[in-house]
């Protein structure tokens, strides 16, 4: 596998903005100083002096004022690289733990005249599966209160089109391309990722296991712990590229299918996918979506997928990703102290495909402005000292 290098230039600066809550007066763009460097590599003395022009910025110095009787101490860098494989020897390490969601960046090339891509912690490719999938019947999607919902089905070209349309633009990329990979059964998720192993581009695997299991009745593997780490155990077993096992928030013990698929295997885990839902049609009085159900993602989201970020940061040893309506530096700092490591932002990304920058660029200044050197402080700061009930035991109405 190409390991990935992790330090890129400082194209797309300029897509710094000032954190909406707290409006700043406009400053310089600053590039991060994260991105220019290795993690742990020294700050050359050009880099320093910027870094002392962004300090006199952000406090909105005027620009005629003169410069400081005693030279400001250098700023420490920021640290916002994140190792989601530690078991793997650095084999997946962001320079950003803002992540873009499957099925809602694409391939990543879609946006790449747009975002500079490389800017991006990593892309999370569409739900890739062994043939090629038309999807559900439409519509597909519809807006719903502080949310969406989507029922696309899996809608993609099927792996092998996958490789021969995008791996060949993702090797030449410094962005982690982690391939979202969906089966039916276990041997359909051996099969696309047995595919996918060795090629270059592909930095990691995410398994998307909110799909039915064929071979069990239909139950989703995400919510029948046997099922997710035989899954999990299978794709392990065909491939050492690192590997992310996505959950659902409609797991009824969340925590035991985190520990089940832990111990399979995966290197990081994801929480979470969409929950259920649906919505109706009252003109012609049935459900609004072609295929009924679809699942529910955006702001509406987040007070689940960051429940479950809590319970599953409390149990298992590695890396969680915080999945769910993330929208604002409030949403990240919320999901990295419940306990993730890094987040991925998804329907969010619809309205503005720049966000997962901007987000990263947020944090680093939040840090900084908060004296520290790395978000990585941030991680787990709202867990308990000792491990929390489960919410399935008395989540509204504790005797
Ligand atoms: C249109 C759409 C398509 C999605 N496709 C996939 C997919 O192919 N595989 C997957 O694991 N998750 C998929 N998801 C789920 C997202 O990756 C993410 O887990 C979920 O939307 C919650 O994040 P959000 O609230 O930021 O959107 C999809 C979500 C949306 C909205």
């Amino acid at each position: 596998m190409k390991r990935k290098k992790t330090v890129i230039t400082s194209r797309g600066a300029a897509a710094h903005a000032p954190r909406p809550r707290a409006p700043q007066p406009p400053r310089t763009p600053v590039v991060p100083s994260s991105i220019l460097r290795l993690p742990g590599e020294k700050l050359r003395s050009a880099e320093l002096a910027d870094e002392r022009a962004a300090a006199r910025n952000a406090r909105n110095a005027p620009a005629a004022a003169p410069a400081p009787a005693t030279p400001l101490p250098p700023l420490a860098a920021v640290d916002l690289s994140v190792d989601l494989a530690p078991r793997r020897d650095g084999a997946l390490v962001l320079r950003t733990p803002v992540m873009a969601a499957a099925g809602t960046f694409g391939y990543g090339v879609e946006y790449a005249e747009l975002v500079d891509v490389e800017r991006i912690g990593a892309i999370c490719s569409k739900g890739t599966t062994l043939k090629g999938r038309t999807g559900n019947a439409p519509p597909r999607v519809t807006e719903t209160a502080s949310g969406m919902l989507n029922s696309i089905g899996l809608q993609n070209p099927g792996v092998e089109a996958v490789l021969e349309r995008y791996a060949q633009t993702w090797a030449a990329w410094e962005v982690p391309v982690i391939v979202n990979v969906a089966g039916e059964s276990v041997d359909d998720y051996v099969a696309v990722v047995r595919r996918l192993d060795g090629e270059p581009g592909i930095a990691g695997i995410e398994l998307n296991i909110s799909c039915p299991n064929v071979g069990k009745g239909g139950i989703q593997f995400a919510l029948d712990a046997d099922a997710a780490a035989q899954v999990t155990r299978a794709v392990r077993a065909a491939t050492q590229l690192p590997l992310l096992v996505k959950l659902s928030p409609a797991a009824q013990d969340v925590r035991r299918i985190a520990q089940a698929v832990a111990d399979a295997g995966a290197d990081a885990i994801g929480a979470t996918n969409t929950l259920p839902g649906m919505s109706i049609d009252r003109e012609r009085r049935r459900p609004f979506l072609g295929n009924t159900y679809g699942g529910l993602s955006g702001p509406a989201l987040k007070p689940v997928a960051l429940r479950v970020v809590y319970e599953v940061a409390q149990v298992v040893e590695i890396p969680v990703v915080g999945i769910g309506g993330v929208a604002s530096l409030d949403d990240v700092l919320d999901y990295l102290m419940a306990g993730a490591s890094a987040v991925q932002v998804g329907s969010a990304v619809f309205a503005d495909p720049l966000l997962p920058v901007r987000l990263a660029d947020e944090l680093e200044a939040w840090c900084r402005d908060q004296g520290m050197t790395s978000h990585r402080e941030l991680v787990g700061a709202a867990l308990p000292g000792r491990r929390d009930r489960p919410s399935m035991k008395g989540a509204e109405y504790r005797p």
